[in-house]
């Protein structure tokens, strides 16, 4: 029997460990690990998965993009694209950075707890490749978002990249600075996702208690001080509040089931392209 192939490219030097666990527990039977990839080096290894199997068989070899940098994966998996040729083609998934995984887990917990097409939602810290897909995933679900940063060049950049993708929807910058007025921003809001950078706390504890409208808060951050204060690292449900919320442990059991699911879907037809959207909807299906 064809054994299913999973080429992973990282940009990093040291490909992800933790990206290959998840790929050999997904099924995985053989994984080739590069490090160090760029953007120059795609063409050689995509046409080595291409060529190498006809037929039915094309299906069981697949590449995963990772590594720390979003924005540098973002390059390769379009340079994988560049180098297909028609139908000659194998699956792509990129989840550099867990970006996607988390972003989508984050989303369907928020979904448990509140309709998103009826709700007004603060990403906080939105402007970095976490936020920004968590933004991207809510406004295609119809919900009113407002994305923060402190730099209202910064949000705004976000917002109009986030808009591109999704077409249609609702997605507002606004700047907050350090130490400045979040309980403003957040008012009204029902849904409140941290996406800050890990050890930065975004809002306090006691702004979040008075949160009258809150249904669900998340954060993502799971380094110490909370990025969303009252929240617990492992909370999963766990009240806050009027609301209930969820800490980056909290969300990490479905973030690791989709990660392995889409692992797994990749293997179904050799013209999968596994980004954001693909991986929400991997995401909602488990729910
Ligand atoms: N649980 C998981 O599996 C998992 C996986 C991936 C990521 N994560 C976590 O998810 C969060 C988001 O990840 P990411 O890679 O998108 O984050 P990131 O790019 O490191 O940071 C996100 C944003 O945080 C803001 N920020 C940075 N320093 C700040 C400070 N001192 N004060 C206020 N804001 C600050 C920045 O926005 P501005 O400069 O625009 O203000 C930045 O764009 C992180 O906490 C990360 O650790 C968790």
């Amino acid at each position: 029997m064809t054994q299913r192939i999973l080429i992973q490219l990282d940009s990093d030097l040291q490909p992800s460990s933790f990206d290959s666990v998840v790929a050999i527990d997904a099924g995985v039977e053989q994984l080739l690990r590069y490090g160090g990839v760029q953007v120059t080096s795609v063409e050689t290894l995509v046409h080595g998965a291409m060529f190498t199997r006809g037929g039915d068989d094309l299906c069981k070899t697949a590449i995963f993009i990772g590594g720390s940098d979003v924005d540098v994966a973002e390059r390769l998996l379009k340079a994988c694209r560049d180098a297909f040729f028609g139908p000659v083609r194998v699956s792509l998934m990129l989840d550099a950075n867990g970006c996607n995984t988390t972003a989508s887990a984050a989303v369907v917990a928020a979904s448990r707890h509140a309709d998103l097409a009826d709700s007004r939602v603060v990403v906080l810290g939105g402007t970095g490749p976490v936020g920004r897909r968590v933004a991207q995933l809510l406004a295609g679900d119809g919900a009113r978002v407002t994305l923060t940063s402190r730099s209202i060049e910064r949000a705004t950049r976000a917002c109009s990249e986030v808009m591109e993708t999704v077409g249609e929807g609702e997605v507002t910058p606004v700047a907050i600075a350090p130490g400045g007025q979040t309980a403003e921003a957040l008012s009204g809001a029902e849904i409140v996702i941290g996406c800050g950078a890990a050890g930065i706390e975004l809002v306090d504890k006691e702004t979040m208690l008075g949160l009258d409208s809150l249904k669900v808060a998340i954060d993502l951050n799971a380094v110490p001080p909370a990025g969303v204060g009252g929240v617990g690292v492992t909370d999963k449900a766990a009240p806050i509040g009027s609301g209930v919320g969820y800490g980056a442990i909290g969300v990490g059991g479905l973030k690791m089931k989709t990660h392995r699911m889409a692992i797994e879907s990749l293997f179904t037809s050799n013209d999968r392209v596994l980004d954001a959207h693909e991986i929400y909807a991997i995401a909602k299906s488990i729910g």
